[in-house]
């Protein structure tokens, strides 16, 4: 409204918004004309069509967008970007035809990257990562959840959710850590999948509360067992933390089930998500977080059910799964790009699902994810003649303007 521009700390003018916001009408939340967005401390404190802007608001500083499109901060809901090591070369395995279960039985995978962040410091760790993370915040990545799970001892999962906690500190970034401590079966506790379930539950649980919001799980036959995850489930819930699964990425395990049945944020993967799990998320408005980057470097060929997921009213999310193992990759645009090339999204979908779907994938769907009055100004200037460019045109960088918490940032 009026009213609260006259209160503004600062105002944008000229921009065409893709408010992504659902109360909105039209493709992309966008409605006609040119607009201006007020900030006041850290809020939206309103968007108002420009040809009713009052010029005495020309009083406080005054950016002008140059008609440019403008969306919410991207939001990148699954990444385990903290990791040290290469997997270059199983990568080169991979492609000669050994399967990733396959190296994960001879220990490599997912163990392999736990041998080089176990060997790394704090310090060497955050120097790894931050260029990682700032390669996402500079294609327009305002939030990013970061798992541990390469640490897999109480020490080495609290140096990684430390590190995921320095990263923003040192960037503008908001930083939604997750304890992964059930990725894998460490060889500590080889054949013992229970004792390590009971470790995490007695020890790491008490550990990390304040360090990670969620906790996570790899519900799979090379990893954890539903009745595994579903037992971490209740525990974390009454430690207070929110939860979320890998789940159904290479097999049909129903860990999608049983996060839906815990209230969780979200289930991720779903490559062999079935009718009844579908269900299931949608009963719990539970989050559908697909990861094209690794179906795509993996080469799988069962895709996950957006169709169904679509027709059920189940929000999907997108995320980069940056990992170094099954994505290496730190672009949720790449990742919006191949959600629409490879699972049907559109270029509409792709952009809700990086940023209002994904912000609800992380708890924070009331504050983030669309250009609202009342959430955060957080929120980008991109040069494209259309929000389309944004997801369909890679390799060089359309943003021009970066605001986090109504503060222009430069990464
Ligand atoms: O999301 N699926 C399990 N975890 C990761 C892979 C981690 C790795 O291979 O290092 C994923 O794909
Ligand atoms: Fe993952």
């Amino acid at each position: 409204m009026l009213s609260d521009c006259a209160t503004a700390d600062c105002i944008w003018i000229n921009l065409r918004p893709a408010t992504l916001d659902p109360a909105i009408a039209g493709p992309y939340g966008a409605p006609d004309g040119l607009w201006a967005l007020a900030v006041k401390g850290e809020t939206i404190a309103a968007l108002i069509p420009m040809d009713v802007l009052d010029s005495s608001i020309l009083e406080i500083p005054v950016h002008d967008a140059g008609g440019r499109w403008a969306t919410p901060g991207l939001v990148d809901c699954h990444t385990h970007l903290v990791f040290a090591g290469s997997r270059a070369a199983e990568w080169e395995m991979r492609l000669a035809g050994v399967s990733y279960s396959e190296i994960a039985r001879r220990g490599g995978g997912i163990l392999n990257t736990v041998r080089a962040t176990r060997a790394a410091s704090e310090d060497e760790l955050l120097a790894l990562a931050l260029p990682r993370a700032k390669a996402l915040a500079v294609e327009g990545v305002t939030c990013v959840e970061i798992k541990s799970g390469y640490g897999l001892t109480l020490a080495d999962e609290l140096k990684m959710l430390r590190v995921a906690r320095r990263i923003g500190e040192q960037l503008p970034l908001d930083v939604s850590p997750t304890l992964l401590a059930a990725h894998v079966v460490p060889p500590e506790f080889s054949g013992r999948a229970d004792d390590y379930i009971d470790h995490i539950i007695h020890d790491m649980l008490p550990a990390a509360k304040g360090l990670a919001e969620a906790v996570d799980v790899f519900c799979e036959g090379i990893a954890f067992s539903t009745a595994q995850c579903e037992r971490l489930f209740t525990a974390a819930k009454a430690h207070g933390f929110a939860i979320k699964a890998h789940a159904e990425q290479l097999t049909l395990q129903r860990g999608s089930e049983a996060v839906a049945r815990h209230g969780g944020w979200s289930a991720d993967h779903l490559e062999f998500l079935d009718e009844q799990g579908v269900n299931a998320l949608r009963a719990a408005s539970t989050v559908a977080v697909l990861l094209p980057g690794s179906f795509y470097f993996l080469r799988e060929t069962q895709k996950p059910p957006a169709a169904l997921l679509r027709a059920s009213c189940v929000p999907m999310a997108l995320a980069t799964d940056f990992n170094p193992g099954t994505s290496p990759f730190a672009s949720l645009r790449l990742a919006m790009n191949q959600a629409c090339v490879m699972f049907g999204l559109s270029p509409e979908e792709a952009l809700r699902g990086a940023t209002a779907h994904a912000a609800q994938a992380l708890g924070r769907g009331a504050q983030l994810g669309t250009l609202t009055p009342g959430k955060r100004a957080d929120f980008l200037l991109w040069d494209v003649a259309h929000p389309a460019e944004i997801v369909c045109s890679l390799g060089t960088n359309p943003l021009v303007e970066r605001v986090v918490r109504g503060k222009v940032t430069h990464v």
